[in-house]
């Protein structure tokens, strides 16, 4: 099956391109697509071309020259608070950019599988099954809950994956996560506050790869859940890390989502009902210290 993704060069991106040169490798025939330069470490085992997904006639032309079965869309503008003060590049990279892959998969018969996120609800509910109402409280989620509708009015053949607080390691990253994060400064002895009203369910960057690739190889219809298993608060999930990794857990500090003064709202209670894409895909994924021992073992390979 040739499967085509966006933002080969993001931590979802990347996994993907990993897994396919992995366990789908007999399977799947590449093509990775990102801004500019590819920044992978492996440039052999698929194909690789730029496509700014900012741009109509750069996706439409790729999208078309390349003929892909199914589009993975991983790409998108990820950072919630740059979101919230330049929505106009929000709105082009998480909302039109969107519009774009669709005309250019129903033109061509391709399936998408789009990724979304937990920010679409308000976090007064969670945890979230499929069929739950959107309602997003900042820019951000309002840009991903107009991309699903979009997909979900125009696309002639779609699933829609959403997931919660990636982590991972990845090549050249251009953006951190929280268990990198966390594990950095707790190394370095700097002190932390971390929020304790903020619950979530930690997805391992590999867990959502395979699952857009479970969801991509059976061409899956419908709206899938994809995170971690583990439910907790980000003040928890920092103390696991801490635990995990024999770090000095006495220098993190509890605080409120109100002492951050972060431009964007984050949902306090999100996670979600994973059974659909249990049984439906055959979605398993690990648990947060299984997650982390994975990423052990790759810091390990790096350094
Ligand atoms: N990370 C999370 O915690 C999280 C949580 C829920 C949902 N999600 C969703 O999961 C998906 C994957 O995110 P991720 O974690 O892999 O984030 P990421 O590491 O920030 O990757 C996103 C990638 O999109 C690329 N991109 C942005 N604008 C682009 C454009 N105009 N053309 C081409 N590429 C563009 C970025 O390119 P550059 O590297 O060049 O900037 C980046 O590599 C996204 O749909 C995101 O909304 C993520």
């Amino acid at each position: 099956m040739k499967i085509l993704i966006t933002g080969s060069n993001g931590l979802l991106g990347q996994k993907i391109v990993y897994a396919c040169l992995g366990n789908y490798l007999n399977e799947v025939e590449l093509v990775a697509t990102a801004r500019g330069e590819n920044r992978l470490i492996e440039q052999n085992g698929y194909t690789y071309h730029s496509m700014d997904i900012s741009s109509k006639i750069d996706t439409l032309e790729v999208i078309e020259k390349f003929q892909p079965e199914v589009v993975i869309h991983a790409a998108a503008m990820t950072n919630v608070d740059a979101c919230e003060t330049d929505k106009e590049s929000c709105l082009i990279n998480n909302v039109h950019a969107v519009e774009f892959i669709v005309e250019a998969c129903n033109k061509i018969g391709a399936h998408l599988v789009h990724v979304s996120t937990d920010f679409i609800f308000d976090g007064l509910g969670g945890p979230y099954a499929e069929d739950a109402e959107p309602n997003p409280i900042s820019y951000y989620g309002w840009s991903k809950a107009e991309a699903e509708k979009i997909v979900k009015e125009k696309s002639d053949s779609w699933a829609i994956l959403r997931t919660i607080l990636v982590y991972g390691v990845a090549d050249h990253m251009s953006r951190s996560n929280v268990v990198l994060w966390a594990k950095g400064a707790l190394e370095k002895g700097n002190p932390i506050n971390v929020v304790d009203d903020q619950y979530r369910m930690p997805t391992l960057a590999e867990d959502l790869a395979e699952g857009c690739l479970l969801a991509a190889t059976k061409k899956a219809n419908g709206i899938f859940n994809i995170s971690g298993p583990d439910y907790m608060n980000i003040f928890e999930l920092v103390n696991r890390v801490a635990d995990y990794f024999g770090l000095d857990k006495s220098i993190v500090h509890r605080t409120d989502s109100s002492g951050l003064n972060q431009p964007a709202k984050r949902p306090p209670r999100t996670g979600f009902d994973l059974s659909k894409s249990r049984s439906i895909l055959g979605y398993r994924p690990r648990s947060f210290e299984e997650g982390l021992a994975i990423l052990e073992g790759q810091l390990k390979v790096q350094s």
